[in-house]
């Protein structure tokens, strides 16, 4: 697209900064989420892996200061790529890692929720990006992609809870999960960020990320470009076309402009993609636009 956001230097913002709740870590609002670096499928290594290494370090070079993976992805391939690519890391990078699941070799999801599961989880997170403490550890509750299940989450955030006072873990997140069990969680430990399925199409979450935002919890939407499924919507096309950007680069904006405790993690396998997704910092959208942005999910 002839008049798409360019990267620039202005683009250092990122969305500004967000510092997670009762932490010393503060991160540009624009992150990255590594997912996508893993094979197709989120299985085995990468078709391209020197391309995987340069997306990390272009993210890194422009500014951003969260990366989001896991050690379900690839299995390990992910967090092996963030090492090869940022080791030793700089000391303003927050990487946060998340639990819950397993990857048998058929390459379905299943749930690795015991105590050992979770203790096993942070030290193969651990050995594999080479740290000797998580910055932030999710526990990603199992469910449907499309929106939690109901049910406590008490024995495994006590378990987080337990490997942080070890010294492993520094700060907990929680992942698919609801308004309650973000309750529950918070009587067990400090909880600083929620991560769960929201876009500008997918907005079961609109309470629940207001009332994080009057707490001053992160709320960091996964699929933020619709994941799989990538958003497309007519009024996205329109909006961006009047303003000279991509449909993608009005999604993550309007995410920014949608509340500040919202941090984002696109995932790409492109270092095209990635400097079009971090200059969508720049985009200012009046109130309008975000009038006709904000009917696209009640028209879906
Ligand atoms: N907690 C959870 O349960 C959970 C679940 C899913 C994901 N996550 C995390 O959330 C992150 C983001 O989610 P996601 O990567 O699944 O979905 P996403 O960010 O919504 O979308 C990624 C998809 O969009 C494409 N894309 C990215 N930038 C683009 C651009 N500028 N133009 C056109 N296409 C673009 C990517 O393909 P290309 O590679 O070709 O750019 C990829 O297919 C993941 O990386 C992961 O860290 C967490």
């Amino acid at each position: 697209m002839g008049n798409t956001v360019r990267n620039t230097m202005s683009e250092a913002t990122l969305g500004g900064w967000f510092t997670f709740p009762g932490t010393s870590l503060t991160v540009q609002r624009i992150g990255y989420g590594a997912m996508q670096l893993a094979g197709p499928g989120v299985w085995g290594p990468p078709k391209d892996p020197d391309g995987a290494v340069a997306v990390l370090r272009e993210a890194v070079a422009a500014g951003v200061n969260h990366i989001d993976t896991s050690d379900f992805y690839g299995p390990h391939i992910t967090n092996q790529i963030i090492r090869q690519a940022l080791h030793p890391y700089p000391s303003e990078l927050v990487i946060v890692t998340k639990l819950g699941a397993r990857r048998p070799r058929d390459k379905s999801w299943q749930p690795a929720i015991s105590p050992q599961d979770l203790t096993d989880g942070v030290h193969d997170n651990l050995r594999n990006l080479g740290l000797d403490a998580l910055d932030i550890v999710n526990y990603r509750a199992m469910g449907a992609i499309h929106g939690p299940t109901d049910g406590s989450i008490a024995e495994q955030v006590t378990v987080l809870a337990d490997l942080r006072r070890k010294g492993l873990i520094r700060h907990i997140g929680l992942s698919n999960v609801t308004a309650a069990q973000v309750s529950e969680a918070q009587a067990i430990t400090d909880i600083v960020c929620v991560q769960n399925n929201y876009n500008l199409v997918h907005r079961h979450d609109d309470a629940l990320i207001d009332d994080l935002a009057r707490l001053g919890i992160a709320y960091v939407p996964f699929f933020p470009l619709g994941g799989f499924t990538p958003l497309q919507s007519s009024t996205l096309s329109d909006v961006a076309g009047q303003l000279g950007a991509t449909p993608m680069q009005v999604a993550l904006a309007w995410l920014l402009h949608r509340s500040p405790n919202i941090l984002l993690i696109p995932g790409t396998s492109s270092v095209a993609h990635l400097r079009e997704n971090l200059a969508a910092g720049q985009l200012t959208l009046s109130p309008q636009a975000l009038t006709a942005l904000d009917g696209i999910a009640a028209a879906h």
